[in-house]
């Protein structure tokens, strides 16, 4: 092996083009390819910029030549050499150095390599565990470089447009205590102070919070959160939120930023110029629409309310759900009469899954005719009347479900979803935001038999809705919106509750009792009565809109070092075993066994 010494690379290895030829150049990279075309031997050499080909000629430089028959795959190299014109026919166009390659006139090995455990062309599929095991290989595939590269251009031009606005860039601890975002927290066991444990931060909520109380007006932050869940998709143990926090403002103000923020960074990445205002809906209207509060507003397909038209009607199914206070809605998939009799049975299960007792389904012939198991139990009126509701026309399939409210919005959104995805409607090169706001203050939960926050303890109730605390807590609007992104909710906030009087009256309804809060929140409260300024924020999820932005279905994909579905790093091995002596200064029991 060799060294670098007195070789200093001189350009990239996607930096030289036709108007290089003739210079001396000195090029560090991996060996990615190696062709060997009848004496004269070729190598892609790569960096993260790209690739450039590099010739050995025997007739040039046998020695070198000579060297060069012993390299492989991922070998580490220098060289030294002149850029020449392609000859003619071999040039490529697709690439940027496709013009030139370089003739070496000297080559220095740095490093071998192992064969990779996987080819790092794009095409091979590799199972998760051994592309995250070595995911430093993995990320050496240039798709995987780019998802790093765009989320450091994101997270500059955050910083960069928060910097203009007048924000402070302000770090919060990690150690700390649990925060009320309501899901499981990580714990971290306390060696000076037996038995008292460290929670990670959900999000920094309450710093924020205490950061305006501070006077700071303006915080932000990229930082990261932790929440012991159950993984999905979209979901890390581990995941980065762009933090926000502002003082004397109202919704308004937060939506201007936040639409500040995607414009600037969507210009900044992909080159795309965001159209604002975004759009906004109710919450109430997402469900009533689109069955969830975070609709995919790329297509259509909405849900259509058919719960008056069969309050009489003759099928016996629908309207005892009616009279059971129960509702019937629709969905009219225009022009998919074809599907075949195997897709309907599929989707049946699918919406099954989600609690639907049966999906009916009416295929629209001509005439106003209906194919389907149930037109036998409705008359000529009714169904007229329930066509005319979704607007049904020859070729339509129409579906629906019959239960509650709950049961209906769920199946019935998540059957437009599968729908959406058999039908191609979700184009990745769409970006559709949308703002839901007035959510819910609190949502009854039927095990705790108490009432909980639908966003956390800390949100501003509509002042409309305040007299209902006593009398209907369950009909408060909240003052937190979420923004939504072709169906992911990429973030969420609120404006906070800044009066002590309105926090305790919250904290009374949620059932949180007067110790708890002594014990939990008492800094918050105490800072809320020396003079807290109104205020309110939001956070982004970087790793969500990342996945977005780059097209990927997984935010593992744009994480450096993801964890697993089990919530483990196949590269490090984590989470491990300690040694007996960490845990009894932990004062943890060494011989826990489940
Ligand atoms: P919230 O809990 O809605 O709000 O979180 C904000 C955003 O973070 C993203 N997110 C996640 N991303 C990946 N993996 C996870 N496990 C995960 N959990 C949440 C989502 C979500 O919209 N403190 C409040 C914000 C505020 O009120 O200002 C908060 O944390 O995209
Ligand atoms: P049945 O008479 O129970 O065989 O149902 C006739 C059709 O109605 C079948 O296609 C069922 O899938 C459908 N169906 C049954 N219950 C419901 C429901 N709650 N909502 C929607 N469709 C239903």
């Amino acid at each position: 092996m060799e060294s670098m010494g007195g070789l200093k690379r001189s350009h990239h290895c996607n930096a030289l083009t036709t108007a290089d030829i003739g210079k001396e150049v000195i090029l560090m990279g991996w060996v990615l390819r190696r062709r060997d075309h009848g004496g004269v031997i070729f190598i892609d050499l790569r960096d993260r910029w790209g690739l450039t080909q590099v010739v050995f000629n025997p007739e040039i430089n046998p020695e070198v030549h000579a060297k060069a028959h012993g390299l492989r795959s991922e070998w580490v190299l220098a060289i030294r050499g002149k850029v020449e014109a392609r000859p003619d026919g071999m040039v490529n166009p697709k690439l940027a150095t496709g013009g030139i390659e370089i003739k070496v006139d000297e080559l220095r090995i740095l490093n071998q390599s192992k064969t990779p455990p996987f080819p790092l062309d794009e095409e091979t599929e590799v199972s998760d565990n051994l592309r995250l095991k070595y995911r430093y290989i993995d990320l050496r595939r240039p798709a995987m470089a780019e998802n790093l590269i765009m989320r450091h251009k994101a997270s500059q031009a955050i910083r960069n447009y928060l910097n203009d606005e007048n924000f402070l860039e302000i770090e919060t601890p990690v150690l700390t205590r649990s925060t009320p975002e309501g899901a499981r927290d990580y714990l971290v066991p306390s060696r000076v102070n037996h038995g008292k444990f460290f929670a990670l931060p959900q999000s920094p909520q309450l710093f924020k919070q205490l950061l305006m109380v501070a006077g700071m007006d303006r915080y932000y932050q990229i930082v990261r959160c932790f929440r012991d869940e159950d993984l999905r998709a979209d979901r890390q143990p581990e995941f980065t939120q762009v933090d926000m926090e502002l003082s004397f403002i109202e919704e308004e103000d937060i939506f201007t930023i936040g639409e500040g923020v995607m414009q600037r960074l969507f210009k900044e990445t992909l080159g795309l110029e965001l159209s604002l205002p975004f759009p906004r809906m109710t919450y109430d209207q997402a469900i009533a629409r689109y069955g969830n509060d975070k609709p995919d507003t790329r297509f259509g397909l909405e849900l259509i309310d058919l719960t008056e038209d069969v309050r009489n009607c003759g099928f016996q199914v629908f309207r005892t759900v009616v009279e059971k206070g129960g509702m019937v809605k629709c969905i009219n998939a225009k022009g998919c009469a074809h599907f075949s009799r195997k897709e309907l049975d599929d989707l049946t299960g699918y919406v099954g899954n989600y609690g639907a007792k049966g999906l009916a389904w009416v295929k629209m012939k001509a005439d106003g005719e209906w194919q389907s198991p149930i037109a036998k139990f409705f008359t000529d009126d009714e169904r007229a009347r329930m066509a005319a509701t979704v607007d049904a026309a020859t070729d339509d399939l129409l579906f629906f479900v019959a239960d509650k409210p709950g049961v209906v919005h769920q199946a019935l959104a998540e059957l437009r979803l599968e729908l959406g995805r058999r039908l191609g409607l979700m184009d990745k090169k769409t970006f559709n935001f949308l703002w839901v706001c007035d959510f819910p203050l609190l949502e009854y939960d039927h095990d705790e038999k108490r009432h909980m926050a639908v966003h956390h303890p800390f949100t501003a109730p509509n002042e409309e809705d305040v007299h209902l605390l006593d009398s209907e807590p369950g009909k408060i609007r909240s003052r937190a919106y979420d923004i939504v992104l072709n169906g992911t909710e990429i973030g969420g906030g609120s404006i906070r509750i800044h009066q002590k009087e309105m926090q305790e009256k919250v904290f009374a309804v949620l059932g949180i009792s007067e110790e708890e809060v002594t014990d939990k929140f008492d800094f918050l409260v105490k800072a809320l009565e020396l003079g807290a300024p109104p205020h309110g924020g939001m956070a982004f999820g970087l790793d969500r809109l990342m996945m977005i932005l780059m097209g990927r279905d997984s935010i593992r994909d744009v994480i450096a070092f993801p964890k697993t579905q089990k919530a483990t790093c196949p590269l490090t091995d984590a989470p491990a075993p300690v040694a007996r002596k960490q845990l009894t200064e932990l004062a943890l029991r060494p011989d826990w066994k489940e």
